[in-house]
């Protein structure tokens, strides 16, 4: 089939890239010329394990490719995506706009029938402000469908949860784009939920606060383990072999961040206030994520007491694993509260260093993690890369001035890292 993309973010680049890999015809639209530019010469804008190969190969095979141009896009294809960017705004409500400049732009230049599918995460009920602004701005009388199909991909993971996704979402108005839709995702083997377009974008908002929700909730468990000397990975383990708990997402850490949690968050909080209801709940799991932070760091300075003039090693930038974004990331603010108290520091991250540089200049890059503790008074873990696992820790502690070591995402195995003699703090352990 033929489809054309418009916005070549994470969601975007990665959706049009498995699409063409599955065969389909695929047109990018981006309104940014540089990243046309960048994408036409052969570079990926951001970083995502196995995108560049996926992205080369569907351009060499004649199936994707890069426009400025959303005249073109539309004109093209029968199947047009929305995949740009909600912003949030200050008051936690979101902001529409690019949504909205997108249906003017392909009103302005559809000429044919169009499915018109919105893939960017959106407060409920847009698809009819969307529908609304098309039938407006539309020179002639086309016809044409809005769907929902909103993304479940996560960052670091993109083009796996692409190519292999637990469902796909279509929420339609009438049946006529459902069979389109089937036929486009019918590659992918995955069970297909046909609903109306409120619900679809219900469930999106709600999946993210839920799996938001399940991370709060381990995090307060931790405190209690805290309290009570348990072990919250023991006790992750053991609810999460019960099926209906599952032990997915209930890693306690320093919280969630990105560019999706906390926004969907305060945008479904939002959302609901302005139905008259109040949702606390997620309220309580915004505070929950928040008191994380200022729980490591209390950690910190009761074992550090003053970090004026401390040097400190810190391991991971990037808001998670597996990525080079530092959007909303949790390791970010930790750097930057730890810069207010006074103390310099040295940090490194496999992927999101580049990135890191614009928002955290006032600190040293290092580029091998082995290196980041020399000169050091103590490591703190704040991403949970895979790798840090591996850190050479005989070297570490030589290279630090004493054997301390913060570990915000649980990564070591606290008794052997005590019985070698670390001053190891952990959460929830
Ligand atoms: C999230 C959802 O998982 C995706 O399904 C969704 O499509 C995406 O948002 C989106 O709306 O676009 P993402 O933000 O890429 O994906 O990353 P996650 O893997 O969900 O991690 C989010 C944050 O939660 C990270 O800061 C991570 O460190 C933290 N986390 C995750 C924990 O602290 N504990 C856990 O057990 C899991």
């Amino acid at each position: 089939m033929k489809l054309t993309i418009i916005g070549t973010g994470y969601v975007g680049l990665v959706t049009g890239a498995c699409f063409a890999e599955v065969g389909h015809h695929v047109v990018c639209v981006d309104n940014d010329p540089a990243k046309v530019k960048l994408l036409q010469d052969g570079g990926i804008p951001i970083y995502e394990p196995g995108l560049e190969e996926l992205v080369t190969r569907n351009v060499q095979a004649g199936r994707l490719r890069f426009t400025v141009s959303t005249t073109e896009g539309v004109e093209k294809s029968d199947v047009i995506f929305i995949a740009v960017p909600t912003p949030p705004q200050a008051d936690g409500s979101v902001d529409l706009s690019f949504i909205e400049k997108v249906a003017r732009e392909i009103a302005a230049a559809m000429t044919s029938y169009k499915i018109v599918v919105d893939k960017s995460t959106v407060p409920v009920k847009t698809g009819d402000q969307v529908a609304e602004t098309i039938k407006r701005y539309c020179k002639t009388k086309v016809e044409f469908d809005v769907v929902s199909n909103p993304e479940f991909l996560r960052e670091g993971f993109a083009v796996e949860d692409l190519m292999k996704p637990d469902r796909i979402v279509v929420g339609v108005r009438t049946q006529r784009p459902v069979a389109a839709m089937k036929q486009l995702y019918a590659p992918f083997n995955a069970p297909i939920v046909v609903t109306d377009i409120n619900s679809a974008e219900l469930i999106k908002h709600a999946s993210n606060s839920f799996l938001a929700l399940k991370i709060s909730y381990i995090n307060a468990i931790a405190v209690l383990c805290e309290a009570t000397g348990a072990n919250v990975q023991e006790v992750a383990a053991g609810m999460g072999m019960d099926e209906r708990i599952g032990r997915r997402f209930l890693n306690a850490g320093l919280g969630f961040g990105g560019s999706c949690f906390p926004k969907d968050l305060s945008a479904f909080v939002k959302i609901a206030e302005q139905t008259g209801y109040d949702f606390r709940l997620l309220k309580e799991v915004q505070r929950i994520n928040a008191d994380q932070m200022d729980r490591f760091l209390k950690k910190i300075t009761e074992t550090m007491w003053v970090l004026k003039d401390k040097k400190l090693g810190v391991l991971g930038l990037a808001f998670k694993q597996n990525t080079d974004d530092v959007r909303s990331s949790p390791a970010i603010d930790l750097c930057q509260r730890l810069l207010k108290e006074g103390a310099t520091l040295r940090v490194h991250d496999p992927k999101g260093m580049d990135k890191a540089r614009a928002v955290l200049p006032n600190v040293t890059y290092v580029d091998d993690m082995n290196a980041v503790a020399e000169g050091c008074d103590a490591l703190v873990v704040a991403t949970e890369w895979d790798e840090f696992k591996k850190l050479d820790l005989d070297r570490a502690r030589q290279s630090l001035t004493h054997p301390i070591l913060f570990d915000g995402r649980n990564l070591f195995d606290a008794a052997e890292m005590e019985a070698a003699g670390w001053i190891y703090k952990s959460i929830g352990r």
